[in-house]
């Protein structure tokens, strides 16, 4: 049987034991790296260094949230925010693999600096039992390189701690809750997060309005859930096209952009089937939006395909 503060204390106890020095972490605000800062800062206090890059591609609220909940759990972290940097590098960069390889690429520079700069020794990474069985680590062949596993710069010279190399997910869970940390069952969310939701150029202003929209989706599914109107969806987000197509403003016509709701019901996100959303709330989601984004965004359409033959992300 796992018993998670069992855990937490003989890792604290062989992290302090094997780590002589400085230690850093990039912290996504996600359950695995969250747990992991958590368990080795009670092992070295201060001596690690969280590092949260704000990429400018975040959710509403997320940096803060992110911030709050590490301030909370006594980690010593930085809010990086490297936006201008990621911005400039997706100028005029449309496709969405050349998009995924910048932001990649980005964080781990980004990452790298900040490194340099701490003048750590060790590198912490929350990489669980899936993340390097999956990456060809067992005797599996590589079925998909897990950034937190393949995306490690080559040249790095420091050494790796992996206090949770062991865990499966749920015992993940376990010790975040043992820990006090709020383990939201939130949906997935891509790494390169809210720029490959912009057919386009991400720019401020596109990022802007997606973010936007994306919050309105959330927030207009999430209480029609809790009233018991509808479940919750596998994932449930909103895209910015590229097009832009004529409304009224007022009493004058005027070009505005579109955007997407989709929502899916999936279980591994191999296929997904579009979710049978009740119009009343899929008319909350439109007016909100439009009346939010005005002379911007004056259509709202809803993604009604499966996956095949769409993918759940539009890029
Ligand atoms: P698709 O769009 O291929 O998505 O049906 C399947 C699942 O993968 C997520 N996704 C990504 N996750 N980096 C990620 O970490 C990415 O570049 C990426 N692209 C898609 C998507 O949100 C869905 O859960």
């Amino acid at each position: 049987m796992f018993d998670p503060q069992k855990f937490i204390d003989d890792q604290v106890e062989k992290t302090r034991s094997e780590v002589k020095g400085k230690a850093i972490i990039a912290a996504s605000g996600g359950v695995d790296s969250t747990v992991c800062a958590a368990i080795v800062s009670r092992a070295l206090g201060d001596q690690l260094i969280a590092v949260y890059v704000d990429t400018g591609f975040m959710r509403k609220g997320e940096t803060k949230a992110v911030d709050g909940m590490l301030k909370r759990l006594g980690v010593n972290h930085i809010v990086v925010d490297a936006s201008d940097e990621y911005f400039t590098a997706l100028e005029g960069v449309t496709d969405p693999e050349s998009k995924r390889k910048i932001i990649g690429e980005k964080f781990i520079r980004v990452f790298e600096r900040e490194a340099a700069k701490s003048g750590a020794e060790y590198l912490v990474q929350g990489t669980i039992a899936p993340d390097w069985i999956e990456s060809g680590g067992g005797l599996r062949d590589t079925i998909k390189s897990h950034h937190n596993v393949g995306g490690l710069p080559s040249d790095m010279s420091m050494k790796l701690v992996e206090p949770l190399r062991d865990l499966y997910k749920d015992e993940v869970r376990k010790v975040a809750r043992a820990l006090g940390i709020e383990v939201a069952e939130r949906q997935p969310f891509p790494g390169p997060a809210l720029a490959i939701r912009i057919m386009g150029e991400p720019t401020r202003e596109s990022v802007d309005i997606v973010r936007e929209a994306c919050a309105i989706v959330e927030e207009e599914i999430e209480k029609a859930a809790a009233a018991g109107k509808m479940n919750i969806p596998w994932q449930y987000f909103a895209v910015l096209l590229p097009v832009k197509s004529v409304g009224v403003q007022g009493d004058v016509r005027a070009y505005g952009y579109t955007i997407a709701v989709r929502a899916v019901e999936s279980v591994d996100a191999m296929s997904a089937t579009y979710m049978r959303i009740p119009h009343e709330v899929l008319e909350s989601i439109s007016t909100r939006i439009t009346n939010r984004m005005k002379a911007k965004v004056n259509r709202v359409v809803y993604d009604i395909t499966d996956k095949p033959p769409a993918t759940i992300e539009w890029e």
